[in-house]
């Protein structure tokens, strides 16, 4: 009501002045410009009038007939029109001026503001609702999906697009958002292609699995029976392979039941076959560890006690060896002694194999002896006080416990067999080395005594 009292208002009130200049004034404004001054409270009176007409229309005769609000379209159509017939009106009889081209232009110009300005979004709608109306991308009953929602089609007017969803909502959208927002349609009765992800474990081959999936899917009510389903490897998933079941629907809006019957079937028919459903799995190894120290002695303590020329120590004297001897790891391939090389420790081997080794006439290494965990080495240096006899190589990783020349000094003056056993096998080995120095050409034989000899001469200061 305000929106025609106000503007009635005004225009009586500038009527008034107008009159009353006319009537005691007529000499203090012109023809001219009295024409414009009598047209702008006709102007008011005719917004006024727009709105009784309007509102008459509309609010009184239309709700009452039809029982609901008018259209917002036609209230502006109508606007449109009798606005432009008052301006014109105006225009032509209150200014005088002919229906020339600019009168129409500048008539034309004034509506194309109101109406752009206020009834944007309501043109926007109504020219969106025109364009689907002609262009048709969907039909009643087709399914839609808009952003994240799917829905079948109820309603389409000029002004919205009724979506019923799945859960059995109502969504209406606005038909401008309709056509902004990119869409994807299923139509009604049109083959609709679906790709529902199974799993199935990695021991089940992909051919017996492909054959258990397609059966169970052919069965499922609503999967279009034109299209055979298709069932195909999807991926190699972490803990199973990933199926894809390709399955055709002509009413898209049942594929969460579709989807739900074939999950179930495929349950009771892995049940029967033995196929369990395959769940992230992890292996995890479990190492169990002895306190380090207590592993360490009894380990050392077993392997100096199947060392044989050991065997006359006492326990607690093996004990001491194990307790004293400095452990060490060698990288498979490393030279641990070297001929010629002097040398004041034995070694135990531990872990691992090493060889004994000579350098050969032709220059080639040639092997002695391969000595094994239990076995030991370098002793004949550290008892006879001369050089390394041969070379020590590990042939895998190994670890080995030094014993030092006092440690032995003590055991030996302890233990007379100990001195015994390991001067038998000292000589052993010996010969075995001479054995090898035999073998070796005469002029290798040559240079081997003249080192010895100037060894025994700077030995006794004699050179
Ligand atoms: P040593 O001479 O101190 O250094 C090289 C070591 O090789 C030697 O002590 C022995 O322990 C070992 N050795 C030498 N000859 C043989 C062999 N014939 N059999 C086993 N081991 C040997």
């Amino acid at each position: 009501m305000k929106r025609i009292t106000y503007p009635l208002a005004i225009s009586v009130a500038l009527l008034l002045v107008y009159g009353a200049i006319r009537l005691f004034e007529p000499g203090l404004i012109g023809d001219e410009l009295g024409k414009y001054l009598l047209a702008v409270p006709l102007l008011g009176v005719s917004v006024a009038l727009v709105h009784a007409i309007s509102y008459f229309l509309f609010d009184v005769v239309f709700r009452r007939r039809k029982g609901r609000e008018a259209p917002a379209l036609l209230r502006v159509l109508l606007s449109i029109i009798l606005y432009s017939v008052f301006l014109l009106l105006i225009y032509r009889l209150v200014l005088e001026k002919p229906l020339g081209g600019f009168g129409i232009v500048a008539t034309s110009t004034v509506v194309s503001v109101i109406i752009g300005l206020a009834l944007q979004d309501t043109l926007g709608n109504f020219f969106a609702g025109l364009s689907i109306h002609t262009e048709q991308p969907f039909h009643i009953l087709d399914a839609i999906r808009i952003g994240h929602m799917i829905g079948r089609v109820e309603a389409v007017t000029w002004r919205t697009t009724t979506v019923r969803t799945n859960d059995n909502t109502t969504v209406i959208f606005p038909n401008s958002k309709v056509a902004r927002e990119e869409l994807e349609v299923f139509r009604f009765n049109n083959l609709n292609r679906r790709i529902l992800r199974v799993p199935a474990p990695y021991r089940i081959p992909p051919q017996k699995a492909i054959t258990l999936i397609r059966e169970t899917v052919s069965s499922i009510p609503n999967v279009a029976i034109e299209k055979t389903p298709v069932v195909r490897i999807g991926d190699f998933g972490e803990s199973s392979i990933t199926y894809e079941i390709l399955y055709w629907v002509k009413d898209y809006m049942w594929i969460h039941d579709i989807d739900a019957a074939i999950r179930q079937h495929i349950w009771y028919i892995y049940r029967r076959n033995d196929i369990e459903i395959p769940f992230p799995t992890r292996h995890v190894l479990l190492e169990h560890q002895e306190p380090a120290a207590t592993h360490e002695e009894t380990d050392y303590d077993r392997v100096i006690d199947s060392v044989e020329i050991f065997a006359p120590l006492s326990a607690e004297e093996k004990d001491a060896v194990a307790r004293s001897a400095v452990k060490s790891v060698y990288a498979p391939g490393e030279l641990i002694l070297r001929r010629g090389d002097p040398g004041d420790s034995m070694f135990i081997i531990y872990r691992g194999n090493v060889e004994v080794r000579l350098p050969s006439h032709d220059g080639h290494a040639q092997q002695v002896a391969e000595l094994k965990p239990g076995s030991f080495f370098g002793e004949m240096a550290l008892l006879t006080g001369e050089p390394r006899t041969a070379d020590v190589i590990s042939l895998s990783e190994v670890e080995t416990l030094e014993i030092r020349k006092g440690v032995l000094q003590q055991l030996l003056e302890n233990n007379a067999e100990l001195a015994e056993a390991l001067s038998h096998k000292i000589t052993e080995r010996q010969s075995r080395l001479d054995e090898y120095a035999r073998a070796m050409p005469e002029e290798e034989k040559r240079v081997k005594a003249q080192t010895i000899r100037r060894r025994i001469q700077r030995f006794f200061g004699l050179d």
